[in-house]
């Protein structure tokens, strides 16, 4: 009887006062989701989206902080304060993971990918799906890949053919296989990073950079770099990633209340992630301050020849599985 009582009370949290004996006394779990781009892009619009789906249907229960801009990290440190725990969400570029797995290089490679369908194709497959789960040994799980664009080469000189780009110094991110992409067009490469690409380009630390239509308006990067080549050579897109532990720390009816919630802002970004750097490609376009090369199918082949022998120098550490899923991934079959 006293038993029966005592589980009673105890269900009731009458014996425990001031003791958080139920959710809703809880303090709210503090997810802090740090980026390093302006709000008015495809990540930017995400995260913010995010926070919002996660007060309208966790309120009390799970707060969400947004830190863009590289005001809390910048990339340089952000997947370490990631894996500290002194952050707990993040959507760094697939740049950016390769001290953690030389498997996610398959983004970088240059010219792999037809265009930015191959990429999502790619993303959806078996193959892509299993790399969100490769850096598990690292604490990091991948929750959604999101895309940004394909990137567009600028500088302070018009780049017409690879061998425009000889000499010139081009801002990359932290990635092997971006050093050799601009090594094989005999220029040098300088990582740097992202919250100080405006800057180097300003100063002229640096001629030239690469970048998707949305980061190079919403960086202001047209105002330094008066030519800007359409190439479309490689991919910019992102992995939602979170400490494992964490992640799978969190009770089950929460969690997948917030799988839900990333589920569907996936869709969101990635549905308006194309329209998104097409207004800012207009943007750039209507300041008139650098002009917008658009190159002939012969003109791009030639960038195409020259950049490809960088697949050889990394495919074997990808992996031909990864490798061929990749390539097949740009029949739309
Ligand atoms: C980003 O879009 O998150 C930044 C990419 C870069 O470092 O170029």
């Amino acid at each position: 009887m006293f038993k029966t009582m005592l589980a009673a009370c105890l269900s009731l949290g009458l014996l425990l006062p001031g003791a958080a004996t139920n959710a809703a006394d809880q303090a709210p779990i503090l997810i802090r989701f740090a980026h390093v781009v302006a709000d008015d892009t495809p990540k930017g619009h995400g995260a913010l989206l995010l926070k919002k789906l996660v007060e309208e249907r966790l309120g009390g229960r799970v707060r969400v902080e947004v830190h863009g801009n590289s005001s809390l990290y910048g990339d340089a440190e952000e997947l370490a304060a990631l894996q500290r725990g002194d952050v707990q969400l993040l959507a760094p570029s697939l740049a950016k993971f390769q001290q953690y797995t030389p498997k996610l290089q398959v983004f970088d490679l240059p010219f792999l990918f037809d265009d930015h369908e191959a990429v999502a194709r790619f993303q959806q497959k078996p193959t892509g799906r299993d790399l969100l789960m490769s850096m598990h040994e690292h604490n990091i799980v991948g929750l959604a890949y999101w895309h940004n664009g394909m990137k567009q080469l600028s500088a302070t000189q018009p780049l017409r053919l690879p061998g425009d780009a000889k000499g010139l110094g081009f801002r990359i991110q932290s990635s092997r296989v971006l050093e050799a992409q601009f090594a094989a067009l005999q220029a040098q490469s300088v990582k740097l990073p992202f919250g100080e690409v405006a800057g180097a380009l300003k100063s002229g630390k640096v001629q030239g950079a690469e970048n998707p239509w949305s980061n190079i308006y919403s960086q202001q990067l047209h105002t330094v770099q008066p030519y800007i080549s359409e190439t479309n050579h490689g991919v910019l897109d992102y992995m939602l990633v979170s400490n494992a532990r964490f992640w799978y720390g969190i009770p089950h009816e929460i969690r997948s209340e917030l799988e839900a919630i990333i589920d569907e802002v996936t869709l969101a970004v990635n549905s308006e992630a194309a329209r998104l750097n097409e207004a800012d490609r207009a943007r750039v376009a209507a300041a008139g301050t650098s002009r917008i090369i658009a190159l002939s199918d012969a003109e791009r082949s030639a960038w195409r020849n020259a950049m490809q022998p960088v697949w050889q120098q990394y495919e074997a550490e990808i992996g031909p599985l990864v490798m061929r899923a990749a390539k097949a991934a740009n029949r739309s079959l």
